[in-house]
């Protein structure tokens, strides 16, 4: 895999944040965003190996198509959600990396649906073949099945009370329903060759990308912290906070896929444009796209400042993904 500060193999945005002069406050006693970050996303890395462990008798094909899905790269953004969000409590990291791991599986899933022939058609992700070129159209459809199964596994298994199980079970089903992924690449679907208003674009990012990373936090809260009336204003404020982050993100995505390169996304680029889909990008122009989510991002921020210093990591979450707005665009 390639090295430097590309997208889809420099996890952590390490090269990238020091390139833009992230803040280093080590005499704080803190830890460093690109530690923490870099540390949570090997932890998370390790989980999702055990959990997605070849049984005695040797690797099915399937397994092995299930660890190539999820275990070669990404930038592991919503297992770092989970990880920030856990941060807001003393939550053990034991189960942080576990709930980490089952969003990043499911998270996954959805992106060996989503490269499928009968989607996007798309023949590199994370910069290696994608499943279906790898392995086969059949047996990607199995992976996307078997790592949804085994997200749901894994939470279920959790050493946790079982209404915590429950309750991030019930958050993750709800995150790729009919009302949430599955629904918004649904809308994806549909709007393909079409003109499209921006608040329509704006539901289906919201469907398609926002209601996972919606989850990825709330779980990480929920691990510890219950959804009552005392952290109402809690819950409230991480609502705002990835309402405007998960757009954000699917904005970034479709500038990227208009403006940057295969070595630096590690997908094919200019997809979006070839299959007539319509974007932020496309509607609004790439300029005021990019202004969008930079207010998004900023929006973002301010639904946290109320919860304090504990909210930090999440913050440091919106720095890393100003860096990817940082390129100029025509
Ligand atoms: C890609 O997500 C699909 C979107 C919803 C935008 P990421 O950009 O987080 O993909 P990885 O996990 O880093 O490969
Ligand atoms: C996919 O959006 C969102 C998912 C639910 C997977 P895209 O189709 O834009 O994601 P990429 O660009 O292929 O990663
Ligand atoms: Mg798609
Ligand atoms: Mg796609
Ligand atoms: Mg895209």
């Amino acid at each position: 895999m390639q090295t430097g500060s590309t997208l889809y193999d420099d996890r952590t945005g390490v090269s990238a944040l020091r390139g833009l002069g992230a803040q280093a406050r080590g005499a704080s006693g803190r830890l460093l965003p690109e530690i923490w970050m870099q540390d949570g996303a090997k932890r998370v890395e390790q989980a999702l190996a055990r959990l997605l462990c070849a049984e005695d008798d040797g690797e099915t094909e399937l397994m092995a198509a299930m660890r190539y899905a999820t275990l070669h790269g990404g930038k592991r953004t919503r297992a770092l959600l989970c990880l920030a969000a856990g941060a807001l409590a003393d939550t053990p990291a034991h189960m942080l990396d576990d709930v980490g791991a089952a969003i990043e599986m499911m998270h996954a899933c959805t992106l060996v649906h989503d490269d499928l022939p009968a989607m996007d058609d798309d023949v590199l992700r994370r910069g290696l073949p994608t499943v279906h070129v790898k392995f086969g159209e059949a047996t990607a459809i199995l992976v996307g099945d078997a790592l949804q199964a085994h997200a749901f596994l894994t939470l279920a298994s959790l050493d946790a009370p079982g209404d915590n199980r429950i309750a991030l079970v019930r958050e993750l089903a709800q995150a790729v329903s009919a009302e949430g992924a599955a629904g918004g690449q649904a809308m994806d679907l549909s709007l393909v060759g079409k003109h499209a208003e921006l608040d329509r674009i704006v539901a289906m990012h919201r469907m398609k990308s926002g209601a996972l990373v919606r989850a990825s936090v709330r779980m990480g809260a929920l691990c510890s912290i219950a959804e009552d009336a005392a952290h109402a204003a809690l819950y409230c404020a991480l609502d705002r906070y990835t309402a405007c982050f998960g757009l954000a993100l699917q904005v970034v995505d479709d500038i990227l896929d208009a403006t940057a390169d295969t070595a630096t996304l590690g997908k094919t680029p200019g997809k979006d444009a070839a299959a007539q889909k319509p974007t932020c990008a496309s509607i609004m122009g790439l300029q005021a796209a990019r202004q969008f989510a930079l207010d998004l991002l900023r929006d973002a921020g301010e639904a946290i400042v109320p919860l304090g210093q504990r909210a930090e990591r999440l913050a440091q979450i919106l720095q890393r993904a100003n860096v990817y707005l940082s390129a100029p665009y025509a």
